[in-house]
């Protein structure tokens, strides 16, 4: 094969089969290859000490694991103590929102500067309690994003559909909104501090998961969609990662999918051992 078509062979291998590593083919030009992503999203759960306490009994869990980036995502009143606990270890702290500006009369909110002076490295911006409870739509969600980056924060945008949405055909819609209105200006640099997480409402604390199937479908839609909006370099980097009654015993299966690259874990986060099984999971698929 002449060399183009054996580029163009190995994109389209990439597109639909990942390729985690460097090792996968022996293969030198693995820019694309994604690191799975697994964060804990602790939501409105955990004084300090006992954020503390977890961030101390899952680093031992995970000291030894090297392919996996690890975030865990307290309240806010936590982050400091907590990044303080994670500090030299493997485990990064987020938080869970951050609002478009960086300081001013907006009483309640939390600056993503504020955020990142904690220690912080990450935050969520997006999820559907958010959108569903507070209000959040596209619009502001872009701008959070937008801001939350300037900072240098990284951060992880979540989209899903509701179990109404889905059964009412309008899944493809929805989600196609959520990128291109949400993730609308984002270049290709700022990307790389960028995952999108895919929590179908109907999975989210509700003990059902999505099948290993349905989310590799929704995954590999997402990033179809962001290949057409951001392009090829864009969509084989970016990582998609799925929440929605995540677990220790389902974690094997969806992460054997190839384009689900990591978890945003609720419930199962909570425990340092349950989530520590979760990134065993992921970390020994490679
Ligand atoms: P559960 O894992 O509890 O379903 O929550 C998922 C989620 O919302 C993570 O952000």
């Amino acid at each position: 094969m002449p060399f183009p078509a054996v580029f163009t062979a190995y994109r389209v291998f990439q597109r639909d089969h990942r390729v985690r590593g460097e090792a996968a083919l022996g293969w030198n030009i693995m820019s694309t290859a994604r690191k799975p992503l697994v964060a804990g999203n602790w939501k409105l759960n955990k004084l300090v000490g006992e954020a503390v306490a977890t961030v101390e009994a899952l680093k031992p869990l995970v000291a030894d694991v090297s392919n996996v980036d690890i975030v865990v995502c307290p309240v806010y009143t936590a982050l400091h103590a907590a990044a303080q606990a994670a500090a030299g270890s493997n485990v990064e702290v987020g938080a869970q929102n951050a609002y478009n500006k960086e300081n001013g009369a907006f009483t309640g909110e939390i600056s993503p500067q504020m955020i990142k002076d904690t220690g912080c490295t990450w935050v969520i911006i997006g999820h559907s309690e958010r959108r569903q409870y507070f209000g959040e739509g596209d619009a502001l969600l872009n701008e959070k994003l937008h801001f939350a980056l300037g900072t240098g924060l990284k951060v992880m945008f979540c989209i899903g559909e509701t179990l109404e949405e889905r059964e009412g055909g309008k899944m493809d819609d929805v989600l196609t909104r959520q990128i291109t209105e949400g993730l609308k200006g984002v270049s290709e640099a700022q990307f790389a501090n960028v995952a999108i997480a895919y929590e179908p409402v109907w999975a989210i604390g509700t003990g059902v998961t999505a099948s290993p199937e349905q989310a590799e479908s929704a995954h590999l839609f997402v990033r179809d969609l962001v290949r057409k909006l951001f392009g090829d370099a864009v969509a084989d980097g970016v990582r998609i990662q799925y929440g929605g009654s995540a677990k220790p015993g389902n974690a094997a299966e969806l992460i054997s999918q190839p384009n689900v690259d990591g978890f945003l874990v609720g419930g199962a986060a909570l425990q340092a051992d349950s989530f520590a099984g979760i990134i065993t999971a992921v970390s020994a698929h490679g």
